[in-house]
C-alpha cells in the first residue's frame, strides 16, 4: 500500500553516485556489498545500507539472493498512442525503408489517424495496459510524449490524455509536447511551425499540460531553422527542450541542440564528429541512446564509444512507439544497448536511472538509492546487474516498488 512502511533486503545493491551534477555527468554506478537493506515510509527511502542496520523487519526479499537497483526511468516514450503497425515492420523486412512508409497511408500519419478515431477512454485504456506492463518490467518513472495529434486541437487533446494517463499509471510521468513531429497533411511546414510556436506551445504552457518540448529534426520532418524557432518558443514558455536528432541521416541537429542548451538530443545514429565534440565536457545536454529503435530499423549504431570518450553523459531509453520501437521493456533496451553499443552493464544502469532522471528533470527526487528520494526500486535476480543484458528476453524482475507500493 502506498504510504505504508516497508523494507527490502537482498544479497547486494547497485546505484549511481549522487547527487547528480547539474551538467548530467555520466556517473559510474557502483555496487553496495551485501547483504543490503532498504526501508521506506510514506513513499520515501528512510534507510539504505547494511542489512544489520535495517530499522524495521523486511517485507520483501531475502538477504542471500537478489539485487536492489533504482527503478528504471524511461526518458523517451511516445505514449499515449493507440494501435500497432506490425504490417509496416513486415514491409521493412521485405525491403521498404522507414522513409518509404512515412506518408499518407503509413508512419506517424497513420498513428495520428488511429488516435483521432479512438475515444479518450480507449486511448487511456490501451496506454494504461502498456504502462502496467512497463511497471512489471521495472519502469518506475517515464516520459509521455504527444506528436500524433498534428493539429493544435489534437495536440492539446493528446497532452490532456497524457496527463490523464499519468494519473492512471503507477509511475511518475513527465509529459513532453512533441510540437513538431510531422508536417500536418495539407499544410506548409513553415505554417505549422508558426502555429506550434505561436499557439500550441503557449497554450500548453498556460494550461500546464507539458513539462518539456520536443522536435523531430530530419529531412522528412523539420529543419535546423525550425529547431531554432521551437527552441525560442519553448524558452519563452519556460519549458526545457528535447530534440530528436540525427536518427535517419546527419543534419547537425545534435550540435544545434547542445548549443541551444537542450536537456537532451536523442537517437544520434548519424551523429557527426562535430556533434560528438559538442557533447564534450562543457555540455549539459545528455545523449539519449535508443538501441531498440536501432535494432528494429536495422540502423547504423551511433558513435557511442566516441561520445563517451568525449565526456558525454548518456541515457538509455526504449523510444516506445508503434513505428520504430514497439519495445516497452527497459531490461530489453539495456540488453540491446550493451551488446550493440558496447556499454558495460553498470554504465547502462546509470544511463537507465540517474542520467535518465536528469533528462526528465526528476533527479532531485528519484533515479538513485538515497535516503529522502522516492522509494522507486526494483528487486532483480542477481548476482550482478550483468545478468540483465546477458539474458535478453528473460524477465529479471522479482519485484517493482513504486513510491513504496509493491506493484
Ligand atoms: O522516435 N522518428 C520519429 N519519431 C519516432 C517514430 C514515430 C513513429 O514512427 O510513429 C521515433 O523513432
Ligand atoms: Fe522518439
Amino acid at each position: 500500500m502506498a504510504g505504508a512502511r516497508g523494507a527490502m533486503v537482498a544479497a547486494t545493491a547497485a546505484t549511481a553516485t549522487a547527487p547528480l551534477p547539474a551538467r548530467g555527468e555520466d556517473l559510474p554506478a557502483h555496487t553496495l556489498p551485501g547483504p543490503v537493506g532498504i526501508a521506506w515510509e510514506d513513499g520515501l527511502l528512510t534507510y539504505v545500507g547494511p542489512v544489520d542496520g535495517l530499522p524495521q523487519e523486511p517485507t520483501i526479499g531475502t538477504p542471500d539472493r537478489g539485487l536492489i537497483v533504482p527503478g528504471f526511468v524511461d526518458c523517451h516514450v511516445h505514449l499515449p498512442f493507440v494501435g500497432w503497425r506490425a504490417d509496416e515492420f513486415e514491409a521493412r523486412l521485405a525491403g521498404a525503408s522507414y522513409r518509404d512508409l512515412h506518408g499518407e497511408e503509413g508512419g506517424i500519419y497513420r498513428s495520428s489517424r488511429m488516435l483521432a478515431a479512438a475515444s479518450d477512454d480507449d486511448v487511456v485504456a490501451f496506454a494504461s495496459a502498456i504502462a502496467r506492463e512497463m511497471a512489471a518490467h521495472g519502469t518506475t518513472a517515464m516520459e509521455l510524449k504527444t506528436g500524433y495529434g498534428l493539429s493544435v486541437e489534437a495536440e492539446l487533446r493528446q497532452a490532456r490524455l497524457a496527463r490523464t494517463l499519468a494519473r492512471a499509471a503507477p509511475q511518475t510521468c513527465s509529459v513532453t509536447l512533441l510540437a513538431c513531429h510531422a508536417v500536418p497533411e495539407g499544410m506548409r511546414r513553415d505554417a505549422w511551425v508558426r502555429a506550434a510556436c505561436e499557439e500550441l506551445i503557449p497554450a500548453v504552457a498556460a494550461d500546464g499540460l507539458a513539462d518539456q518540448v520536443d522536435i523531430y529534426v530530419e529531412d522528412i520532418a523539420f529543419s535546423l531553422d525550425d529547431l531554432e524557432e521551437v527552441a525560442e518558443a519553448a524558452a519563452r514558455a519556460g519549458l526545457p527542450l528535447r530534440v530528436h536528432a540525427d536518427q535517419l541521416g546527419p543534419s547537425g541537429a545534435a550540435e544545434a541542440a547542445v548549443a541551444l542548451g537542450a536537456r537532451s538530443a536523442d537517437h544520434l545514429n548519424h551523429l557527426s564528429e562535430t556533434g560528438v565534440a559538442a557533447f564534450g565536457s562543457a555540455s549539459g545536454t545528455v545523449a539519449v541512446l535508443l538501441p531498440a529503435s536501432t535494432f528494429i530499423l536495422r540502423a547504423d549504431p551511433p558513435p557511442v564509444q566516441a561520445l563517451r570518450d568525449a565526456g558525454a553523459a548518456i541515457a538509455i531509453a526504449t523510444d516506445l512507439n508503434p513505428g520504430t520501437s514497439p519495445v516497452c521493456s527497459m531490461p530489453e533496451a539495456i540488453a540491446i544497448g550493451c551488446t550493440l553499443y558496447g556499454i558495460e552493464p553498470l554504465a547502462a544502469l546509470t544511463a537507465a536511472t540517474a542520467n535518465a532522471a536528469f533528462v526528465l528533470g526528476l533527479d532531485d527526487r528519484l533515479g538513485t538509492l538515497e535516503v529522502g528520494k522516492r522509494a522507486d526500486v526494483v528487486l532483480l535476480e542477481g548476482p550482478s546487474f550483468a545478468q540483465v543484458p546477458y539474458r535478453p528476453g528473460h524477465d529479471p524482475v522479482l519485484a517493482t516498488v513504486i513510491g513504496g507500493a509493491v506493484t
